[in-house]
């Protein structure tokens, strides 16, 4: 087993092999291929990726980042009676992933904490109520609630996780 704790994860760049990812969901192995650069390149998401230091082109993992605003509607009763009467700020996870030859190694984890540490460094500047995330399908679903984050609304593959619930 490799030792991922030395992990980096930085903004894709030019370097990286978008072509050589694959974690098992076609999807989010051609959103990295495809979509990715021309994302970043109109500020309508932010791709980080996790490589090894001694590897820095093999990507193990990815992920996106983009605000959102959450409809209040959305959110359970009990949180949004306490809430003004407008959308709350968000920050999206749409899309993570970790390489088939990593998967189940904490990757994912690291990943996924590394854009929660992101997403509250930035909300020092500009308020964000919750971390949101796109769950690709049940696998997503079940690894995502483990660290807490519970449904939007009844039929929303979205899921969320308050920022001020969070201790990392
Ligand atoms: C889902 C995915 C991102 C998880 O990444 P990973 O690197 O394999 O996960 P990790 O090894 O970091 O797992 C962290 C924890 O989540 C648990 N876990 C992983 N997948 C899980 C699942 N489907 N359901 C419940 N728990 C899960 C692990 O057991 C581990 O728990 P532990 O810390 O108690 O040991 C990865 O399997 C993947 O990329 N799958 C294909 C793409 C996909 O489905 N992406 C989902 C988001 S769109």
């Amino acid at each position: 087993m490799t030792d991922f704790q030395y992990l980096v994860i930085e903004p894709l760049n030019p370097t990286h092999d978008r072509a050589g990812f694959q974690c098992g969901v076609e999807a989010l192995d051609r959103y990295l291929k495809k979509q990715a650069k021309q994302d970043i390149k109109r500020r309508i998401s932010r791709v980080f990726v996790a490589t090894m230091p001694d590897n820095p082109i093999v990507v193990m993992g990815y992920y996106t980042l983009r605000t959102l605003s959450i409809e209040l509607n959305q959110l359970p009763e009990k949180l949004s009676r306490k809430l003004p009467k407008h959308p709350v700020p968000a920050a999206l996870i749409g899309r993570l992933a970790t390489c088939n030859t990593a998967q189940g190694q904490g990757v994912g984890k690291l990943l996924l904490a590394d854009a929660i540490k992101r997403t509250l460094a930035v909300s020092d500047q500009i308020a964000i109520y919750a971390m949101v995330v796109d769950a690709i399908n049940d696998n997503a679903k079940g690894f995502y609630e483990q660290f807490g984050f519970t449904r939007l609304s009844d039929h929303s593959p979205r899921l969320f996780l308050p920022l001020k619930s969070v201790s990392l």
